[in-house]
């Protein structure tokens, strides 16, 4: 959590593919700027040059591909470079992020999904981003069918190396997010992301009304 009174809020959206982050991040954003906030988003793997460096690595990956382990490297150094070059300092001057992931990924994806387990990548999270946490996560949550049309819609069956994987993989990674969500619920708020975005979006805004109260804006 942020310490000092003067810091920016950090809040995160997760979940599968699909589930509406980016749109939400934006609607998000703007709804925050109009109660005078000053806010950036940022996304991960990504928001600086070696992140977004490191995301066409990852998504498409050059020669067989990496093995598991190396993934997990992968996304937690983009992460690292993201929390100590962007995210951070943009706190520090007292401006709020909104990030399109974060650390809940990689333990959903390669951690849950992938089959490495929570402890490991805790433990790199500890390492390279000294195991910094949102203020809130938001985790968006659309059922299966849905999913399955929006994606269809939106990349014509185009997908990246991780986005392609099976449904199985993807089943696994919103159960694992959905236990990281239960078992932490100061962390996190669990938002129904089925409806249209502004239908979505109010849910949100209920979800994050006692951090917007605490800043007295
Ligand atoms: P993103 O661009 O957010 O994909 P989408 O818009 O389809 O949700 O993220 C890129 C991919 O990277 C996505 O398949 C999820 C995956 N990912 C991980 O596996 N681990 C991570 O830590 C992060 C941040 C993303």
């Amino acid at each position: 959590m942020s310490s000092c009174a003067n810091k920016g809020r950090f809040i995160a959206f997760e979940g599968g593919e699909g589930t509406g982050k980016s749109t939400q991040s934006a609607l998000l954003a703007k709804a925050l700027r109009d109660r005078g906030l000053e806010v950036d988003t940022t996304r991960e793997p990504g928001g600086t040059a070696g992140g977004e460096a490191i995301r066409e690595l990852l998504l498409h990956p050059p020669g067989e591909g990496w093995n598991a382990e190396a993934e997990a490297l992968l996304f937690a150094a983009a992460r690292a470079d993201h929390v100590a070059r962007l995210i951070n300092p943009v706190l520090d001057t007292g401006r709020w992020v909104v990030c399109d992931r974060f650390v809940d990924s990689s333990r959903a994806y390669q951690g849950g999904a992938g089959g490495l387990g929570d402890d490991a990548i805790v433990a790199l999270h500890a390492f390279g981003s000294h195991g910094m946490r949102p203020d809130l996560t938001i985790l968006l949550e659309v059922d299966e069918a849905r999913l399955a049309e929006r994606l269809a819609a939106r990349d014509g069956g185009a997908s990246d190396a991780i986005g392609g994987r099976s449904a199985a993989y993807h089943r696994k990674v919103a159960e694992s997010f959905r236990a990281l969500a239960d078992a932490d619920p100061d962390n996190f708020a669990i938002v129904d992301g089925m409806g249209d975005p502004a239908e979505v979006h109010a849910r949100i805004m209920i979800a994050i009304a006692p951090m917007i109260e605490t800043v007295g804006s």
